[in-house]
């Protein structure tokens, strides 16, 4: 197949592809506009975060996979992908356990204030008595909203660090779901408003959907208690991050965002978001995925897709 590499990825896994057969053409720095052109005459293409719209789709009528190296596939419009019959994948699972080591790290970093720590002694600024205040961790209730992969990587980390883990209970969930929760000795709750009165920390980690996008507003915000913690280290989309502004304050909230409504891609760029400007939230920039052991099993499961794929069959397709 020609296939077309949008987005950073490992050149061992590239040669690997090339090894294969395939004809890969690697340009990282392509963005959605640039996308429609560039994909003329490719039969695959792969992307991290780079939008691929409707109009990119359309206009390629070679165009037969599309390839998410990693699980979030909001910014790929699925349905168009579907009216055109171009099947598209994603590499489920394989990043789980990054984004679980940075909302760990979030929730570290809160509880002992470790980037002003950091902020002020890098301005020369020694202060104990200010950042020598902490509730710490041991025995406080994480509510894990989402329990997929990555909420169960949470949930084994939290375990160590000596938190109760609540999920909410819902019906659906498969054997297999139900005996990680029993292992994992997680209790569940009827729904979000009872995780919330209960939890101390809140970790999000559901998938950008229609069902899920602004699920996290003024109405159920009411439910959070004074002092809470609460991480998202899935999609910026399902947090009404106004609503969450007008109570951060009053409820002394604490936050650690990795992820916003209107986050710029790859790359640089200036960005004013109010959220990521709030002295009580600490923002890290969509790194969750990106770490070396993740970045290498996604491009493992990236190969496996395309070779399954070029043998016939489809591998971890994304319906929309
Ligand atoms: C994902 O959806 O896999 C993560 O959010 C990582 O996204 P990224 O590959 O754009 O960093």
């Amino acid at each position: 197949m020609r296939i077309l590499i949008a987005d950073k990825f490992p050149d061992d896994a590239i040669e690997e592809l090339r090894a294969a057969g395939h004809e890969v053409e690697f340009a990282p720095d392509l963005d959605a506009e640039g996308l429609v052109a560039a994909l003329a005459g490719f039969q695959c293409v792969v992307v991290r975060g780079t939008r691929l719209t409707a109009a990119a789709i359309r206009a390629n009528d070679d165009l037969e996979l599309i390839v998410r190296a990693g699980a979030g596939t909001n910014t790929i419009d699925v349905a168009a992908a579907a009216m055109n019959s171009v099947v598209v994948c994603n590499t489920p699972g394989k990043n789980a356990v990054a984004v679980a080591e940075l909302a760990m790290g979030l929730m570290l970093a809160i509880d002992r204030n470790i980037p002003d720590n950091v902020a002020d002694l890098r301005g020369g600024i020694w202060n104990k008595k200010r950042w020598s205040r902490a509730r710490g961790l041991k025995g406080r209730t994480l509510g894990i909203v989402g329990f997929g992969d990555i909420g169960a990587e949470v949930a084994r980390r939290a375990a160590a660090f000596g938190l109760a883990v609540v999920t909410v209970d819902r019906s659906g969930r498969s054997e297999a779901a139900l005996q990680r929760l029993a292992q994992l000795d997680v209790t569940t709750v009827p729904d979000l408003e009872s995780l919330f009165a209960v939890a101390d920390i809140i970790s999000f980690h559901v998938p950008s959907a229609p069902g899920t996008a602004g699920m996290i507003g003024r109405e159920l915000l009411a439910h959070v208690r004074p002092g809470t913690m609460i991480i998202n280290t899935s999609r910026g989309e399902i947090i009404d991050e106004e609503a969450l502004l007008e109570v951060v304050d009053d409820k002394d909230l604490r936050v650690g965002v990795d992820v916003y409504s209107d986050e710029p891609g790859a790359g640089e760029n200036t960005f004013n978001s109010p959220l990521a400007r709030h002295p009580r939230v600490y923002g890290t920039h969509h790194i969750g995925a990106s770490t070396e052991q993740a970045q290498r099993a996604v491009a493992e499961e990236v190969v496996a897709v395309i070779q399954s794929f070029a043998s016939g069959q489809v591998r971890n397709q994304v319906l929309g």
